[in-house]
């Protein structure tokens, strides 16, 4: 990084309504470069529309998604998501990498150079010519993850990167996701794993029913959440 950053990231009362239905209410808060960020919640909670209105791929019904750093340049160009199931071109491992770069705009040679990378440091350098979509659920993630990385974002979001993933292929995930980090990147990432939001988070967002109850640091919010329905959480007791 280095140069200027696009963060904070403001949320100012976002909401997010589908046919009446509040699926993510008035959520205000700032996320700023620095702590990795773990968003927490029971199922439908509203953890992965957050993510996406962060983000940009949703646009909220009420309330701004303000990028204060931006200073007029599309705050989309510097961060980049990785999906709870990725999406991958019918391509080899290598061509969907090649091809994330290309449509930013990098030049080839380059391309070449960061994809071998990339690949490298994922521990897919040799599965590089393989057809990405018969690749394994934890390779694919990886693979997810090695684009992603390859466009040196400034912010990357992660919708529960690890989930179906063996213990063994969550703790490559978790390597790749820190290693990411110590290159500059902030992440704001989703679990269910408490395991792992105890391993990776800094700070914890705790959501139910749409509403942020608490942004807290992580070490507080285990020792003692604020609310309710984060202690009922955390003792597995929450039902929806
Ligand atoms: N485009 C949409 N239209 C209508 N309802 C939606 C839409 N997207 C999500 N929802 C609903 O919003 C709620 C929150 O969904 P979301 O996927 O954000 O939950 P989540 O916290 O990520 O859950 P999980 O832990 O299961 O991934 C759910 O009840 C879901 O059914
Ligand atoms: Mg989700």
């Amino acid at each position: 990084m280095g140069e200027a950053t696009i963060l904070p990231l403001e949320l100012d009362r976002v909401s997010f309504v589908v046919g009446g239905a509040p699926l993510i209410s008035d959520v205000s808060c700032t996320l700023a470069a620095g702590p990795r960020t773990v968003i927490l919640g029971p199922n439908g909670a509203g953890k992965s529309l957050l993510l996406r209105l962060c983000h940009g791929f949703l646009q909220p019904t009420s309330g701004r998604v303000l990028w204060h750093g931006a200073n007029g340049v599309d705050p989309l160009r510097f961060q980049a998501m990785v999906f709870q199931r990725p999406v991958m071109l019918r391509r080899s491992a290598a061509a969907n990498i090649l091809y994330a770069l290309k449509l930013r705009g990098i030049p080839r040679p380059e391309r070449e150079r960061i994809t071998a990378d990339v690949l490298g440091r994922t521990g897919l350098a040799r599965l590089a010519d393989k057809p990405a979509r018969v690749l394994s659920v934890g390779e694919q993630q990886r693979l997810a993850l090695a684009r992603a990385w390859a466009l040196k974002p400034q912010v990357l979001f992660l919708d529960e990167p690890t989930a179906s993933l063996d213990p063994a292929a969550t703790f490559a995930v978790e390597g790749i996701v820190n290693a990411i980090r110590a290159g500059g990147t902030c992440i704001v990432m989703t679990t269910h794993d408490l395991a792992q939001a105890r391993r990776m988070a800094d700070e914890v967002m705790f959501l139910h029913h749409g509403r942020l109850l608490e942004k807290t640091p992580a070490a507080s919010f285990f020792a003692a959440p604020a609310s309710e329905p984060a202690r009922a959480f955390l003792k597995g007791e929450l039902s929806w």
